[in-house]
C-alpha cells in the first residue's frame, strides 16, 4: 500500500477536524529576543525593550494611527495551477530554507529523488515548517541571528514512492526517516556583505532535534508512575517529540516547542482499557487497527500503547503521557538537552505565546485545536527577573494552568486548574494535582470551561497586552456544540479571531473582557457561483480583503496583527478565497489588507523578525505542485520564505 500526497492530505484534514470532547458543558450562549545574554550583558535596557516590543514600556496606549498598514493589497489568487509566491507590490520573496536542505555540517546534499537515508535526514532539515522564532545575538541583533523552526509532521513525498507497507507493517527505514524529519532545525544566518541574509554554514549552533532525541522532564510529571514505560523505569527521560505546530519563547532566551497532535502517532488495541483511561481516550488515540497517521507501531513498539501486563510498567501504555507538552530547548548551548515542562499541562497545544507584566509576571498562552476544545494559560509561580540566569530556567516547572470561560455578557474567567478547586477532587476522578496536569482536557471540562471552535495560534499586543486567539473553524458548532456569542455561527467553516484584555492588563489575572474581532468569511451581500446570496454562516464581519480558516497569528512591534491562513482550497467553500495568504490587520480600525498568497495546496505558517522589521520569515507548509524550493528542483517541498522591503524598509510599512 501506499499513499499518495493529496490523499493523505485529504485523510490528515479529516483527523485534525476530528472532536472528541465528550463534556455538556454549557456554551457561552447558555452561560526576547534579546535572548539570556543580552539581558545579562546589558541589563533591561533599551535592546530588551525592543525584544519585548515595548511590552515593558507600561505604555497602555491605543494605537495611534489609523493607517498602520502602508503596502498595497492584493488579490486573491484563484489560479488551480499558481505554484509560487506573490506578495504586495514593492515587496520581494525569497525561498530560504526547505526541506532536505543541509543543516549540520557533514550533511549529505539532498536527493531530488527523495532517496536520502533517515541518518543524512537526521543532519538536513525537517519536514512541514511550522512555528518559528528568530533569536539575535547580541553585538548584531539586525544582521546576526539563529532562525530555530519546529517541524511539524512529513509527507509521503518524503520517500521516493510515498509511504509503503509490506505485510502489513512499516519497513523500519521509512519510519526511521519519518521520526528524523519531524521536530526543529536550529540554523545560523547573518548579512553578507551586500546586506542579504544568508545561511551560515557551518556553524556551532546549527542543530537538528527529532522524534529521536533525548529529552529530560521537569514539573509535577518529572518521576511520576504514569510517566514510567518498560524503557525508561525512571520517568524522566523522554525520546523524542512529535507534531511540533506553533512554539513560544521565553525572555530569557529559550524557544518552547509545543507537541500538538501527537494522539494520532499511537494506537491502544485493548479496548476495555481504552474505554477507561482518561489519558488514551480524551486525546482521540486510535483503538483498532493502526495509529491514525502513520503506523510507526508496526515498526517500532514505543508507539504501540496497548497495556502488556507481562512487561514492567506494562509496556508503552504510558508512552502517550509523555506527549503534549511544551518542549523548552536552549538554542544558544548546542549541547543542552531539551526539557519537557509538565505545569503546563497536557493537551494538543497549538502554542505557547508569551504576556511579560512591567514587575516580571508572566503568562503564557495557549490553543488546544481541536473542535470543540479550549483556550488555555499558564502563569509561572515566579517572576522572571533580568540576568537571573539560573533563576529563570526553573521558572516553567511551577505555576497554575488556567482555562479559559467565555461569558455571553462580554466577561471572561480564567478557571484555575488547581486539585481540589473547581470540581477537581477525588470524587470527581481527580486523586492529585499530576492527574489533573495529565488530563488537563477532562479538568477543562470539569471546571467548565468553554468549548470553542478549534483554537490555533495566540498573539499579544506589543503595548497594551490585548490578546488576540484565531478560531479557526468549526462544521460542528450548532451540532455537537450549541452557538453562543463567542461562536456564533453554526457550520462554521471560516473561523473568527476573538481579543480580550486582562483586568488590569495584568497577564496574571483571573478575570478579563472580550469581543469578537472579526468573523472570517466572505463579505455581506457576497454571491455563490450560481449567483445566489452567500448563506449566513459562510458570511464574515472583515473590514477589507476576505480570508478563511485564520491560523497562525502575530504582532510585530508597530502593532500591527499578521494573520496566517490554513484551509483547503479545492473545497467548494473556499472557491472565492483562493490559495492560503498573509494578511495584515489593523486592530484599532479592524481594517484587513492582503499581503501574501502562497501556492495551491499550501498553509502559510510560522512568521517571524529581525528585532528592525526589515526582514520577515514565513513559512510554505505542504505545497502540493513543485514551489520552487531552495534548490530550485521540482519536487514540492515545505520551505521557509525570506521577505524583505525593496527599499530596506519595515515590513508593512
Ligand atoms: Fe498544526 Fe493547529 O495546526
Ligand atoms: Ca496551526
Ligand atoms: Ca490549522
Amino acid at each position: 500500500m501506499k499513499q499518495d500526497f493529496q490523499s493523505f492530505h485529504a485523510n490528515l484534514s479529516a483527523l485534525d477536524d476530528q472532536a472528541i470532547n465528550p463534556s455538556a458543558n454549557p456554551s457561552l450562549g447558555q452561560l526576547v529576543d534579546q535572548g539570556r545574554r543580552n539581558l545579562l550583558k546589558g541589563g533591561m535596557g533599551l535592546a530588551a525593550l525592543g525584544f519585548l516590543g515595548g511590552a515593558l514600556s507600561g505604555c497602555r496606549g491605543a494605537v495611534q494611527s489609523d493607517s498602520l498598514i502602508g503596502f498595497s493589497g492584493i488579490p486573491t489568487q484563484l489560479d488551480p495551477k499558481f505554484d509560487s509566491v506573490q506578495v504586495a507590490p514593492g515587496y520581494s520573496a525569497r525561498t530560504f530554507f526547505s526541506w532536505g536542505d543541509a543543516v549540520l555540517a557533514d550533511a549529505p546534499a539532498w536527493n531530488p529523488d527523495a532517496s536520502d537515508d533517515w541518518q543524512a535526514q537526521l543532519k538536513q532539515a525537517g519536514d512541514n515548517h511550522d512555528g518559528m522564532h528568530f533569536f539575535p545575538f547580541p553585538d548584531a541583533p539586525d544582521s546576526h541571528g539563529l532562525l530555530v523552526m519546529n517541524h511539524e509532521y512529513v509527507n509521503p513525498p518524503l520517500h521516493p514512492n510515498g509511504m509503503t507497507f509490506i505485510d502489513g507493517k512499516r519497513p523500519l527505514d521509512e519510519v526511521r526517516k519519518e521520526q528524523a524529519a519531524h521536530g526543529l532545525s536550529i540554523i545560523e544566518v547573518k548579512k553578507d556583505a551586500q546586506g542579504q541574509w544568508q545561511r551560515v554554514m557551518p556553524s556551532r549552533y546549527n542543530r537538528r532535534l527529532s522524534a529521536m532525541t533525548p529529552m529530560g522532564v521537569g514539573g509535577p510529571l518529572a518521576g511520576n508512575e504514569a510517566l514510567k514505560t518498560v524503557a525508561d523505569p525512571s520517568g524522566r527521560e523522554i525520546i523524542g517529540t512529535v507534531n511540533n505546530c506553533s512554539s513560544g519563547f521565553t525572555p530569557w532566551g529559550t524557544y518552547l516547542m509545543c507537541e500538538e497532535n501527537w494522539h494520532n502517532y499511537f494506537v491502544n488495541h485493548d479496548a476495555a482499557d481504552l474505554a477507561k483511561r482518561t489519558s488514551h481516550k480524551r486525546y482521540g488515540i486510535a483503538g483498532e487497527g493502526l495509529s491514525k497517521l502513520y503506523g510507526w507501531e508496526t515498526a517500532d513498539a514505543r508507539f504501540n500503547a496497548t497495556p502488556d501486563p507481562t512487561q514492567p510498567h506494562s509496556g508503552y501504555v504510558n508512552e502517550p503521557n509523555r506527549f503534549g507538552w511544551v518542549v523548552e530547548v536552549d538554542p544558544f548551548d548546542p549541547q543542552s538537552k531539551p526539557v519537557k515542562r509538565t505545569a503546563f499541562g497536557r493537551y494538543c497545544r497549538e502554542c505557547s505565546v508569551l504576556s511579560l507584566g512591567e514587575d516580571g509576571r508572566m503568562a503564557f498562552y495557549s490553543g488546544d485545536d481541536t473542535k470543540g476544545e479550549y483556550v488555555y494559560k499558564f502563569v509561572p509561580a515566579g517572576r522572571f527577573v533580568p540576568g537571573a540566569d539560573q533563576a529563570n530556567r526553573q521558572l516553567l516547572d511551577s505555576g497554575t494552568l488556567y482555562v479559559a470561560r467565555f461569558n455571553a455578557d462580554g466577561s471572561g474567567e480564567w478557571l484555575a486548574l488547581v486539585h481540589g478547586q473547581n470540581g477537581l477532587t477525588v470524587e470527581n476522578g481527580f486523586t492529585d494535582q499530576a492527574e489533573v496536569l495529565l488530563n488537563a482536557r477532562a479538568a477543562a471540562d470539569q471546571a467548565g470551561a468553554t468549548p470553542m471552535d478549534r483554537p490555533e495560534w495566540v498573539a499579544v499586543h506589543p503595548r497594551s497586552r490585548e490578546v488576540y486567539v484565531t478560531l479557526t473553524n468549526n462544521d460542528n458548532r450548532g451540532v455537537k456544540w450549541p452557538t453562543d456569542k463567542a461562536n456564533p455561527r453554526p457550520v462554521n467553516l471560516h473561523g473568527q479571531i476573538l481579543r480580550w484584555n486582562e483586568k488590569d492588563a495584568d497577564p496574571t489575572a483571573t478575570a478579563f473582557t472580550w469581543e469578537v474581532f472579526l468573523l472570517a468569511g466572505e463579505q455581506p451581500g457576497a454571491k455563490d457561483a450560481s449567483g445566489q446570496p452567500a448563506p449566513p454562516n459562510l458570511t464574515g464581519t472583515i473590514n477589507g480583503d476576505i480570508f478563511s480558516s485564520p491560523d497562525g497569528l502575530a504582532f510585530d512591534e508597530a502593532g500591527r496583527l499578521w494573520i496566517e491562513t490554513d484551509y483547503g482550497d479545492e473545497e467548494a467553500a473556499m472557491q472565492a478565497m483562493g490559495t492560503n495568504q498573509l494578511l495584515c490587520a489593523d486592530p484599532h480600525t479592524r481594517e484587513v489588507r492582503r499581503f501574501l498568497v502562497g501556492p495551491r495546496g499550501c498553509e502559510i505558517t510560522g512568521i517571524t523578525w529581525s528585532p528592525d522589521y526589515r526582514a520577515m520569515w514565513i513559512n510554505i507548509q505542504h505545497p502540493e505542485l513543485s514551489f520552487p524550493a531552495s534548490d530550485g528542483k521540482t519536487r514540492p517541498r515545505s520551505s521557509t520564505v525570506l521577505i524583505t522591503k525593496n527599499d530596506g524598509g519595515v515590513i508593512g510599512t
